[in-house]
């Protein structure tokens, strides 16, 4: 069990709220002048990773209220919970084990009282025979030829986690393409189908609950066009696999048990890139490398669940973002990976943030009242800078971000990338001293402006400065770095929902439209006239049939 506490009637949350309204009238520009060992008191390291946050508007005595409030709200033992498998998805009665996926340590880790290490390694060994076999040429397709392309079908977390990972670690790709179809949109599919042959052509059907309405449709339509250009030929099981928790939907299916991995209801699907749903991961990179992503996130979970909090980088994270969120009025967080291999990165924190801590309700069923999870968005730097970083420097709204970078390109192309760092180093710097108005006006004034001019332009060109960055710099983007930094972002996850007092490993937020979408469907091939919804809904619903049939 979760322990259960609001947090704003911790004593730390009212020491905050007092230090805030301290700290809301301080300058980071003058905290930086005045401290030179900024620098060394907030920054930590793990392994390669080094995490500067000593650009946030905190002192020694924020952090250490920040940390007396996880105390005070029991985090350490909700870590311990975590780690020791009990049922702490206490909305659907579930342990929450994706820890248990890459412990490489093999050490036992319990769910409902039973191991389920035999199992989680029985499918690793599942996945390494099935990758290596497409990966050396063992596993044909039907015509007897070498498979040269997979399609994983999936959407959420059977989708975003293995899309980003295996665009991340594209300098580590073998012999076979993965492709990715998610959407509904049948375009999805179809500009997907495209580009593979279907003799070559492994599809992979990625849904934990086999019953997901995007997915099938989309695993429907693949089988169909497989049937249809193979003329009948074509035989299923050599180009259709499985990944679910639901045997009897696969069976159905039509896929043979042999040709299914399994992975289990303690496996949050946003939480899910390290079961089975890593299958396309494994089968693009390799085994070895889809072992050493594990290895990666192992060494975090075991610097989160021991590392004093001082020194614990998720726990730091969560607790910088709740400052800003719950103190600052933060709407928003930014992740900005100063590496074009991590592209997706922030589009699937979107979903593992927003799924998880987009609750309204806290562990007691009572409506919140405080700010919970922030909206997370983001893209690589630097086309961000030209995109979206004007309001970030000079927009009414607070924006933490997150820098993200290696120091070793994969590409040493010329100075490409001392080039792309030095754009990492000066945004974080700019953000956080800005730019002064005297300062403005004598480049103003350099530049032979008279009064009169500098007066009119100057307001302009001031940045305020005080935006709060951390830095995330490793050396180089490799299958364990990549584990490990995705591990500190889930982790941080899990620390901000204990905090926020909320259940952060279930998403019932999304069922609503699902049903809704239903209920619509049937109504879109309906002959009448529809009246059954709210003005809006009947007027659009009958305005696209009218349009469709004319
Ligand atoms: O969006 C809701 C959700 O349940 C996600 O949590 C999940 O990742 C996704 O749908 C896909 O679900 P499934 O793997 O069961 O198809």
């Amino acid at each position: 069990m979760l322990p259960n506490q609001n947090p704003t009637e911790t004593a730390a949350w009212q020491r905050l709220e007092a230090l805030f309204l301290h700290m809301q009238a301080t300058h980071m520009r003058e905290m930086f002048a005045e401290d030179p060992g900024r620098f060394e008191k907030f920054h930590v390291q793990f392994n390669d990773i080094l995490v500067d946050y000593s650009k946030n508007i905190i002192n020694e005595e924020v952090m250490k209220e920040l940390i007396a409030l996880a105390k005070e709200v029991e985090l350490q033992d909700a870590i311990d919970a975590l780690f020791r498998g009990e049922a702490i998805n206490q909305t659907e009665g579930r342990s929450v084990l994706h820890i248990a996926l890459r412990n490489r340590s093999n050490a036992p880790i319990l769910a409902e009282g039973i191991d389920v290490m035999p199992d989680v390694n029985a499918v690793l060994n599942q996945m390494k025979t099935f990758s290596s076999n497409l990966i050396n040429g063992t596993w044909k397709g039907y015509s007897g030829k070498a498979i040269t392309d997979i399609v994983n079908i999936g959407i959420g977390g059977s989708d975003l986690g293995p899309y980003m990972v295996t665009e991340a670690l594209r300098p580590y790709w073998k012999n076979i393409t993965p492709h990715f179809v998610s959407n509904v949109d049948g375009t999805h599919i179809a500009e997907i189908v495209k580009r593979v042959n279907p003799e070559t052509t492994v599809f992979i059907i990625a849904s934990k609950t086999f019953t997901t309405q995007e997915t099938m449709t989309n695993a429907e339509s693949a089988r169909a066009w497989f049937l249809e250009k193979t003329g009948g030929k074509g035989e299923v099981a050599k180009h259709f696999v499985a990944v679910s928790t639901n045997q009897k939907e696969v069976t159905k299916f039509g896929i043979a048990p042999e040709n299914m991995f399994v992975f289990w209801d303690w496996v949050g699907g946003r939480y899910s890139l390290w079961s089975s749903i890593g299958l396309s991961i494994a089968c693009t990179i390799g085994f070895e490398n889809f072992e050493k992503l594990l290895s990666g996130a192992h060494a975090v979970d075991n610097h989160f669940r021991n590392e004093p909090f001082e020194k614990n980088i998720p726990v730091v994270l969560a607790l910088l973002g709740i400052w800003y969120n719950n103190f600052f009025g933060a709407a928003s967080e930014a992740i900005l990976p100063y590496d074009q291999y991590l592209h997706r990165f922030a589009a699937y924190f979107q979903q593992g943030n927003m799924e998880s801590n987009g609750k309204s309700v806290d562990r007691n069923g009572e409506p919140v009242t405080y700010q919970t999870g922030p909206v997370i968005w983001g893209e690589p730097g630097t086309n961000g800078q030209h995109a979206f970083y004007q309001l970030i420097h000079q927009g009414t709204k607070l924006i933490p971000c997150d820098f993200i970078a290696p120091a070793i390109s994969h590409n040493p192309l010329s100075d490409h990338h001392d080039k792309l760092l030095s754009n990492y180093f000066a945004q974080t710097e700019a953000l956080m001293r800005g730019k002064t108005q005297e300062e403005v006006e004598a480049e103003l004034a350099k530049a032979g402006l008279d009064k009169e001019a500098i007066k009119f332009h100057a307001p302009f060109r001031v940045f305020e400065g005080n935006r709060p960055s951390n830095s995330i710099l490793f050396k180089k983007l490799t299958p364990e770095t990549l584990g490990s930094l995705i591990a500190i972002y889930e982790h941080k996850i899990f620390a901000q929902g204990i905090i926020w007092n909320i259940f952060s490993f279930d998403q019932w937020g999304v069922e609503l439209g699902k049903v809704l979408a239903k209920k619509i469907l049937p109504e879109l091939t309906a002959a009448e006239e529809i009246s059954s919804h709210d003005s809006s809904t009947n007027g659009l619903i009958n305005y696209f049939k009218r349009l469709k049939s004319e």
